[in-house]
């Protein structure tokens, strides 16, 4: 029996049987794009782990950050003291963040939401939220509310908190053209907005949406959002989780639309593989008093150590640049496939969407490409999606393409 499935073997014994594992890949070890499994067989990974590891795997700078920050100690209990390392944190965020002035910390994506959500309810005073169609923003009760990718994450957790849905404008799926997409799926959320007039707090948006099959919005219906937001009163909450900190290029994927939202949920990348996630929002807005959200591990100092490092990192590398520019190199190859198998490729910077014919064939491609050393993870209904460490170098893009030609 191999390492890897002696340790699938005893995970079936112990661990929860609801997460998702769709590959049996067992972790061994990971270093730049690479990651190693436990029988000793190396991948290229166009994963970065769930869109985590973009400054890659095993990186130096969060290592000696982490061990710096260990000499001093791990936990501080931030929502009830105070420390330096939590507020650096915050500093070197907000100035990757210009118009915002307050951060709220927290441990992962769910949480980030979470707290947006209260937020924005507790600021509006208000009940209701809007969220689209095919939407992930995570799996407590708040953020699953919200979600709305596959039936099973909500399958037997209802009732839910007052949320309704309305379409993404995903112009593949729904056989339009993009901007006449857009302003169909605008006219359907002005449609709910107005049967809640004078209570809803607010709209919650992915930029690009993620699990829901890497889909990219045209500018217009993000500015269209952003304006009947506006018109309503509403807040508009931008879950940057999967698309945020440089993976389209900018630190935020909603400024590639040219829009400024009012509060907005981080985590994954900006940990550098750590968990840590942050809301953030301005002065106005995060006027909530003494006590109404706080945490235990919020802050954490090793979380805050290894998110100073890999956002500085990311900034003092140009990450972005590198994402828009091997970005451009892999959505090239991959419409130079288009055909049978590939029917649609969409992006921003490392964050690529590939819509295969349906699912068996999309499934069968993940697995085939695992078996010739490159791991990819589904996403959507029939969707590859490509999300590497944004440190990926030509030479590795154009090998990840060859493998992927493969096995079509
Ligand atoms: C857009 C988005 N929001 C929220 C989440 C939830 O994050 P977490 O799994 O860290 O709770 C995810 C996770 O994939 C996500 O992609």
């Amino acid at each position: 029996m191999s390492k890897s499935s002696d340790i699938i073997a005893r995970d079936r014994k112990v661990i929860s049987p609801s997460l998702t594992r769709e590959l049996p890949f067992v972790f061994q070890k990971g270093s730049g794009c690479h990651l190693w499994d436990v029988d000793g067989k190396r991948y290229l990974d166009f994963t970065a782990c769930i869109a985590v590891s973009s400054i890659g795997h095993d990186s130096p700078v969060i290592r000696k950050a982490m061990l710096r920050q260990i000499k001093y100690g791990i936990h501080a209990a931030f929502s009830d003291f105070y420390a330096e390392t939590p507020v650096r944190l915050a500093e070197t965020l907000l100035g990757l963040m210009p118009g915002f002035q307050k951060v709220f910390l927290c441990n992962s994506g769910t949480e980030s939401v979470e707290a947006a959500y209260k937020l924005a309810r507790w600021h509006s005073d208000r009940t209701w939220v809007i969220a689209f169609q095919g939407a992930f923003h995570g799996r407590t009760m708040g953020a699953l509310s919200m979600t709305n990718s596959k039936p099973v994450q909500r399958g037997r957790f209802g009732p839910f908190l007052p949320v309704v849905h309305t379409p993404y404008p995903y112009a593949f799926r729904m056989g339009m053209e993009p901007e006449e997409c857009a302003q169909h799926c605008l006219g359907l959320l002005e449609d709910r907005m107005n049967t809640m007039r004078g209570d809803l707090a607010a709209v919650f948006l992915e930029p690009i949406q993620g699990e829901g099959g890497y889909v990219v919005p045209p500018a217009s219906f993000v500015k269209g959002v952003r304006k009947l937001c506006n018109e309503y009163g509403a807040l508009l909450c931008d879950d940057e989780v999967q698309a945020g900190c440089f993976r389209t290029g900018k630190f935020l994927a909603i400024e590639n639309f040219g829009v400024k939202p009012d509060i907005v949920s981080l985590s994954k990348a900006i940990g550098g593989g750590v968990p840590l996630g942050a809301m953030v929002s301005t002065d106005a807005v995060m006027d909530w008093p003494q006590g109404a959200h706080a945490n235990t591990f919020g802050g954490n100092l090793l979380a805050c150590a290894g998110g100073i490092a890999a956002l500085e990192y990311m900034k003092r590398k140009k990450l972005g640049d590198n994402a828009v520019r091997i970005g451009k190199i892999i959505m090239k190859g991959l419409e130079s496939m288009k055909g049978d198998a590939i029917v649609d490729v969409r992006g921003l910077g490392l964050m690529i969407g590939v819509e295969i014919c349906d699912r068996v064939e999309r499934d069968r491609i993940v697995r085939k490409a695992m078996e010739d050393g490159l791991l990819l993870l589904p996403a959507g209904e029939s969707v590859v999606r490509i999300s590497p460490p944004l440190t990926l170098t030509k030479g590795e893009a154009e090998k990840g393409l060859a493998i992927l030609e493969g096995c079509l």
